[in-house]
């Protein structure tokens, strides 16, 4: 662990959605700045490229993110690295939106990472493509996308945000530890959320296809960026421990390799350990 570093333990393991007999509390990073904690897991991203150049990475979006992926371009121009080998696989993507619509997590990836780190197309797989309607195509969709994931030999490492409401890509509250790829309805609360990015909640979609939470948990390694106050309730929940099915980051204590990095504002609730 770097200098200004804190490891946190919490009192009581989360067992709820971890796998039978495994009870591993969730590791706990917190850096002094939301931008220590985005360098140090861009660092990790950087050292898996360099390692393994056809990795298959799970990436995420969001404004947590945006961070994350500064400090990748980054890291990658300072050490003349490039990803043209990588393929990745993002969580998550709305339906129903106009073509080309910016608020696309598509448009988000091409903007924060895609684009400056020249990621080609080839290299990219979504659940689902924004202005697909709801049903039919977004099965089919999302049957070929975990089929690209299982062709790609895996998950190396995955990206997570947290959203208000504790959920993991757009796995709401209720969703199950063993749920695939499929299309879901977005709980009110996370298009609240959205409607600042929107312009307004009318145009926030009602609906979305992501990566399921059993699709998530077979990653080998999974690492959870959280920054800011805003996030320090739902922080405290998650390493508190509560049930999967309330809190869907829950579902994630357990796995072999899941660490959290926070901030000291994201850490603010928690317990010096
Ligand atoms: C959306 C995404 C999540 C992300 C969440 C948090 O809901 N589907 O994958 O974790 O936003 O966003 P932010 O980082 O802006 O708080």
């Amino acid at each position: 662990m770097n200098e200004g570093q804190q490891r946190v333990e919490p009192d009581e393991p989360c067992a709820a959605g971890a796998p039978q007999g495994r009870h591993e509390p969730i590791q706990v990073t917190v850096h002094p700045t939301a931008e220590d904690a985005c360098a140090a897991v861009a660092g990790e991203v950087l050292e898996l490229v360099a390692a393994r150049p056809t990795t298959a990475l799970g990436l995420a979006t969001g404004s947590t993110m945006v961070g994350v992926y500064r400090a990748l371009v980054g890291a990658l121009e300072e050490r003349g690295l490039r990803m043209d080998e990588a393929r990745t696989f993002n969580l998550d993507e709305y339906l129903g939106l106009p073509p080309g619509s910016e608020e696309s997590f598509r448009a988000f990836m091409d903007r924060h990472l895609f684009t400056p780190a020249r990621v080609s197309s080839a290299q990219v797989s979504f659940p689902a493509s924004p202005d697909a309607q709801p049903g039919v195509e977004s099965v089919r969709s999302a049957r070929a996308f975990e089929a690209a994931i299982e062709a790609a030999g895996g998950l190396d490492l995955q990206l997570l945000g947290l959203g208000g409401n504790g959920h993991i890509a757009f796995n709401e509250p209720g969703s199950r530890a063993d749920s695939r790829t499929r299309e879901v309805e977005l709980a009110p609360r996370t298009r609240e959320d959205a409607a600042r990015t929107f312009g307004g909640l009318d145009e926030v979609p009602r609906r979305a296809v992501t990566m399921g939470v059993g699709t998530i948990l077979e990653a080998r390694r999974i690492r959870i960026v959280a920054l800011g106050e805003h996030k320090a309730e739902i922080v405290a929940r998650l390493v508190r421990g509560e049930d999967g099915a309330r809190l869907p980051a829950c579902h994630l204590v357990g796995h072999p390799d899941v660490q959290l990095h926070v901030d000291a504002a994201a850490a603010s609730r928690l317990a010096a350990g």
